[in-house]
């Protein structure tokens, strides 16, 4: 019996030391930010999006899932996972941004992905492509404190210095291509992937796709 036990013994130790090591998965919170604080029931219609805060698809995808939201309330439970694509340069610096400001303040995260939907332009590849690393990560740190109040500059800043905040952008990442999702905006209602895409939904497409969910619930009852 030594024998197994000295073996397991190894085995967990060396699981441990990879697991320090390389990408811990699953993460030890599921990732995704909650947009709507209410609780959560079995008859809750739950929507994931995965967006991109550069990717003007997902910025206009924005809008209408918010006025969905904002119609069903508390029926309707929203999580955002960050899928920052590869050819959009700066999508992992901003995706780590939303993260630095999640974990100073919960509250500010939508306002700082609100702002990137806004003022996009000025993170696109052509007009970024003279600017240097430092540089990017550095007017990303100003976009940032600028929405969560400047005396977080530091904060921010040194957030980017900081393992953990690029390994939270990796888990980000690979929940999204681990539910095989390549593009963005991408929804999922109830678990099950909407038609699409990669494209916008606008108003009266979510209300097509959740009045029907409600009512039959409705019917249930
Ligand atoms: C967190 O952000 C919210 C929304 O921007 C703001 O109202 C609140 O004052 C912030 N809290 C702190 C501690 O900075
Ligand atoms: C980048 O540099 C090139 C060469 O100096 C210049 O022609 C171009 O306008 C610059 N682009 C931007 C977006 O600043």
């Amino acid at each position: 019996m030594a024998m197994p036990s000295a073996l397991s013994f190894l085995l967990l130790f060396s699981a441990v030391a990879v697991g320090v090591i390389a990408q811990p998965l699953p993460p030890p919170r599921h990732d995704g930010f909650v947009y709507t604080d209410h609780r959560v029931d079995p008859d809750t219609v739950v929507v994931e999006a995965f967006l991109d805060p550069v990717c003007p698809d997902s910025r206009d995808a924005w809008p209408p899932l918010k006025q969905a939201l904002q119609y069903y309330g508390p029926r309707v439970w929203l999580v955002v996972h960050l899928l920052p694509l590869p050819y959009h340069d700066n999508a992992f610096v901003a995706s780590r941004a939303l993260h630095i400001v999640n974990a100073l303040n919960t509250s500010a995260t939508f306002q700082l992905l609100e702002m990137f939907f806004k003022q996009q332009e000025t993170f696109y590849n052509d007009q970024t492509k003279n600017m240097s690393r430092a540089a990017i990560v550095k007017s990303v740190v100003i976009f940032a404190s600028q929405v969560v109040g400047n005396s977080h500059y530091s904060s921010i800043a040194s957030g980017f210095n900081d393992r953990q905040t690029d390994l939270k952008t990796r888990v980000s990442f690979k929940y999204s291509t681990s539910k095989g999702v390549s593009a963005t905006p991408s929804f999922f209602l109830n678990g099950f992937l909407l038609p699409n895409a990669g494209s916008p939904i606008d108003y009266n497409k979510w209300r097509s796709f959740i009045d029907p969910l409600i009512a039959a619930q409705g019917q249930r009852k």
